[in-house]
């Protein structure tokens, strides 16, 4: 009897072993067949009821059977450890002589590109670089270029004011009087920086943007020479046909004052956001400089003349790169920077 259940015991778990897909299964299968209230302990129990002689020989089958299956057991038990870790290796392989990923190098901002070929070109013209800070005074950025308390210019601009009197400069025109001053005249200067406006934000308009302001100050400066400098600017940025046109422009500050116009890069002249649907875009005010702006800057207006500029560096941008959205300038995207 014993003897037949012993050797069903051996037969059903070594089935069930070989049946194990997992070590969960496999150690169900010991559990069920040797622990403590296995199988096996249960024949062991009546073990007891036996006459000596088949003790021994029933006791020695006992003991190989448990050997038996023991030692499957612990074969089994291995060869799901191994394979376990062979899969952990296989999936958590790394392969430590491949080169680290590239560190890709910056590249400058196309403001900036564009601000510094334009510094190329008007410094071989001779003109200095002039820089100037971005906390204005009030008599800088408004008095000393003509703009009086009173003058509707001032609402014009709308100002982002400090509380202790000074302002955020809303255009790089402040720098031409810190140039006169500084220098005296003859001059020939270009101050290329941030300006800020109190605007609401749309894909034409920022409240920080960047411009770049020119003047140059001698003997005998006239409509002709400022029409020359600014021709020979547009023509070297664009590299191409462009349609420009002319017309009156009001700035206090220059007299006669001429806002100069090109066809909108963007659309062709077609008409969208950029250029507000006129086809036309407002680059490159200009003008020759007021006689004011020019006494209060310690220079004789009878003996000194001048033409100064105020370019839109962001909105040539925007035309050169054809750029749609003024937004994507300061949004440090990288995907959008990276193009340029
Ligand atoms: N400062 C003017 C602005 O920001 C632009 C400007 C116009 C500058 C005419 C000039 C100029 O030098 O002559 O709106």
């Amino acid at each position: 009897m014993l003897e037949q259940k012993l050797e069903e015991l051996r037969r059903a778990t070594l089935a069930a072993f070989a049946a194990a897909i997992s070590l969960e299964e496999l150690e169900e299968a010991r559990v069920g067949a040797l622990g403590r209230k296995g199988t096996l302990a249960q024949i062991s129990k009546e073990f007891g009821k036996l006459a000596p002689a088949e003790k021994a020989s029933l006791g020695k089958l006992l003991n190989a059977v448990k050997e038996d299956l023991e030692t499957d057991y612990q074969d089994k038990k291995q060869r799901f450890e191994e394979s376990e870790l062979a899969a952990r290796l296989a999936k958590e392989w790394i392969d430590v002589t491949l080169p680290a990923p590239g560190i890709r190098p910056g590249s400058l901002h196309p403001i900036t590109q564009l601000q510094q070929e334009i510094e190329d070109l008007f410094t071989s013209l001779g003109f200095a670089i002039l820089d100037g800070p971005e906390v204005e005074t009030e008599e800088h950025n408004f008095d000393a270029l003509n703009i009086p308390p009173t003058h509707p210019a001032r609402d014009m601009q709308d100002t982002f004011w400090l509380s202790n009197g000074h302002l955020l400069r809303t255009h790089t025109s402040p720098v031409q009087v810190r140039g006169m001053r500084q220098f005296g005249p003859p001059l020939r200067m270009i101050a290329p920086g941030r300006v800020f406006r109190n605007e609401e934000v749309d894909a034409s308009h920022e409240h920080t943007f960047y411009q770049l302001e020119g003047m140059m100050v001698d003997r005998e400066v006239s409509v002709a020479n400022l029409i020359y400098f600014m021709k020979t600017l547009l023509s070297s940025i664009f590299k191409r046909d462009v349609t420009v046109r002319l017309r009156p422009g009001y700035f206090p500050f220059v007299e006669p004052g001429f806002e100069l116009d090109i066809h909108c890069l963007i659309c062709n002249g077609s008409g969208c956001a950029v250029c507000k649907q006129s086809g036309w875009v407002e680059l490159l005010p200009c003008g020759l400089v007021h006689p004011n702006v020019l006494r209060t800057s310690n220079i004789d207006p009878d003996e000194w003349g001048g033409f100064a500029f105020g370019l839109g560096l962001t909105r040539l941008a925007m035309m050169r790169y054809g750029i749609d959205d003024i937004r994507q300038l300061q949004g440090g995207d990288l995907r959008f920077l990276t193009q340029f």
